[in-house]
């Protein structure tokens, strides 16, 4: 260790519904950059949570007839999971409905209101309910939030305040003297541009008599506290921040606060001037990241067009996922998604280039270095200098684009480097330099240079696919990474050490079937064959409307547990667009019930209803096999809930 602390946050997300891929994004760049920090030796603490209070929330668990509490017991298990999924390496993760976030932010709210930094007022203005936050006359845009462009409605009532307004100045001053405070800079132009105006103080509660799933304020029970500043709370409760004996002085200010930009004011101004009351030291950096758009529109529940990244991560795997989210559009500005440029880049640039180089080098070490890393030589021709300046020269850029996090361009770094090591084999050409007995050393050195190279490349592309970075140091014989070095002095050239022994595994990416290339990967007609004749009896015909009488839809879990005294039984909550269906499934023994949340699944939505152990199941699930199920049927396509399947 360097002794050198980093601390990164995420957002902590609401848990009014189940996780997408935005913020899949967010928390996935956030691991990114904790796992580079550990590779440079820096004590990481890496934080992501969930945000459980609010009217959202509250709204949600009201859908549904339950309490808020279980309601984001269940969504917060859905979250966790697809974080396990996605292989999050957080250190922590809070729940704004725990103790020791709630004890926290009543400390601080009483300290607040010691310091005379909240005061009473009665306030009228207007309202929006999704954003849970007061406009003034002047703010809103015809009538609507000029956030989210939704209805307001006006308002009066007595509430409690928090004196942002008196730091304006200084916070502006602050933003102008830390070039890097926020971050990108058109975000911070942003920041600047809206404290030009004066900026208001801000509503810090909510009577309960309209919102009774909060904080209470401490001196005031008949209010909560507003669900933004209870939230923003967490990146110092996590932490410890007021408890004895706690890591806060050790973590904080924070390194990195991570957030999309929807969420750029409330970090930038009531967060930073929240602070600034409390006498913290502001984080050194919030940077704010772009969208993913659908088609080029917002990504929602009501448009049907949420991207389920469980989904996509069951389809393609988890480390592909993870490349395409960061290699396709630059950190910082908007992308549309489109699983079809996905798998083009599985197929491109992971299959392709990276999955060839390893998968050539290691067959060539077979045959010709007799399955071992060959031993350090020094090459002599241009082409072994230029591979060797190109590899080295990574440590630097890398570093120096992971500090403006450059995701992009710090993996278009990499592949440069890999399609380098891909040409010098071409040019190489071991397989000639092996049929000549003259040109041993020569076939060595080429080897050495080439898998020296992926050694290399192996250690930057950690962070971004871990499995895959483990995979390629297992099939090398690498032993594990000495924890002792930093990434700068494992990536100096020279590191490989000879004679491990090199086992070819399976393919780091197998190509993904699209529709260019279908044809060709098409089951050979031996493998039907051998299907067909182990198949089940085929069942008496039936009519095109016999069939027709089916209807069948997509579905997306939202919910699913346990049925007492049923092995094999879960109770599910399926979205079909229009409504929800609540199934008894019997997938137990295939899937636990985290499994589930988010999936796509085929439902039959116009099978009578039937009570299996006392619940009710309006429809049934597509699955494959017979008594043992081997899994539901899917899309591997995000197709929206509700659409027909035929
Ligand atoms: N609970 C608040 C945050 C409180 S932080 C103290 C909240 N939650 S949220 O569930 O709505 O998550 C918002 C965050 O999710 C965004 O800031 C961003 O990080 C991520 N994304 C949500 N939709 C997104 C896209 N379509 N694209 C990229 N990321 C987006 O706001």
């Amino acid at each position: 260790m360097t002794n050198e602390k980093y601390y990164i946050t995420t957002p902590i997300y609401y848990v009014n519904d189940v996780p997408h891929i935005g913020h899949a994004y967010t928390t996935l760049a956030a691991d990114v950059l904790a796992r580079y920090q550990r590779l440079q030796k820096k004590e990481v603490f890496f934080l992501t949570g969930s945000d459980e209070h609010g009217q959202k929330v509250e709204q949600a668990a009201k859908k549904r007839g339950i309490s808020p509490k279980s309601h984001a017991d269940e969504l917060v298990s859905g979250f966790k999971a697809l974080w396990r999924q996605l292989n999050i390496s957080n250190d922590d993760f809070i729940r704004t409905t725990e103790d020791r976030h709630t004890q926290t932010v009543t400390t601080i709210l009483n300290r607040l209101w010691e310091k005379k930094e909240i005061y009473a007022d009665t306030y009228t203005g207007w309202y929006c309910l999704p954003d849970e936050r007061f406009w003034t006359e002047k703010e809103i845009v015809d009538g609507l939030c000029p956030d989210c462009g939704r209805a307001v409605e006006a308002l009066s009532e007595q509430n409690y305040f928090f004196k942002m307004g008196q730091y304006r100045d200084r916070l502006r001053e602050h933003i102008l003297n830390h070039p890097a405070f926020i971050q990108p800079e058109s975000r911070r132009n942003e920041v600047l541009g809206f404290l030009e105006k004066p900026l208001g103080d801000l509503c810090i509660s909510r009577p309960i008599h309209r919102l009774s799933w909060g904080i209470p304020l401490p001196f005031d029970h008949d209010y909560v506290c507003y669900v933004w500043l209870d939230a923003l709370v967490n990146y110092i409760s996590a932490p410890g921040y007021c408890l004895p004996d706690s890591d806060f002085s050790k973590c904080w200010p924070a390194n990195l606060h991570l957030v999309g930009k929807d969420i750029l004011t409330t970090h930038a101004v009531y967060w930073m001037t929240t602070l600034m009351a409390l006498n913290l030291p502001l984080p050194h950096t919030l940077f704010a990241h772009g969208w993913w758009t659908i088609d080029g529109g917002k990504m929602s529940k009501s448009r049907g067009n949420v991207v389920n990244p469980g989904a996509l991560i069951e389809t393609y795997g988890r480390d592909a996922f993870r490349y395409f989210l960061l290699r396709q559009v630059p950190f910082g500005q908007d992308g549309d998604f489109s699983e079809n440029i996905l798998r083009q880049r599985i197929n491109s640039d992971l299959a392709n280039d990276l999955g060839n180089l390893l998968s050539r080098t290691l067959t060539m070490l077979e045959r010709y270095s007799e399955a071992c890393t060959p031993k350090q030589i020094v090459g002599s021709t241009e082409e072994d200098q230029e591979l060797k300046m190109t590899t080295e020269a990574l440590y630097d850029k890398v570093d120096h684009l992971i500090s403006d996090l450059a995701f992009q361009k710090v993996l278009v770094e990499i592949w440069q480097v890999v399609r380098s090591a891909n040409r010098y084999i071409e040019k190489g050409a071991p397989w000639l330099l092996a049929k000549d007995p003259g040109k041993k050393e020569r076939l060595q050195t080429v080897l050495y240079y080439t898998t020296e190279a992926i050694r290399i490349i192996s250690l930057f592309i950690t962070p971004f696919m871990p499995d895959a970075a483990k995979e390629m140091s297992r099939q090398l014989g690498l032993p594990e990474q000495s924890s002792d070095l930093s990434l700068k002095e494992k990536s100096r050239w020279g590191h490989l050490p000879p004679g491990l022994s090199v086992s070819k595994g399976v393919a780091l990416f197998p190509r993904i079937k699209t529709s260019e290339n279908k044809e060709n990967t098409e089951a050979t007609p031996s493998i039907k064959k051998k299907k067909q004749q182990t198949a089940l009896p085929i069942k008496p015909l039936i009519t095109i409307d016999d069939f027709a009488k089916l209807d069948l839809r997509v579905g997306i879990v939202k919910t699913a547990k346990k049925i007492e005294g049923a092995k094999k039984l879960l109770l599910l909550q399926v979205d079909i667009g229009t409504e929800q269906r609540q199934v008894v499934a019997g997938i137990a023994k295939k899937y636990a019930p985290e499994d589930l949340l988010g999936k796509q699944v085929i439902l039959i939505v116009n099978l009578q209803a039937a009570t299996i152990m006392g619940q009710a199941s309006e429809g049934m699930l597509l699955a494959a096999g017979g008594k043992e199920v081997l899994g539901v049927a899917s899309f591997s396509e995000t197709i929206p809930a509700g659409k027909p399947v035929r």
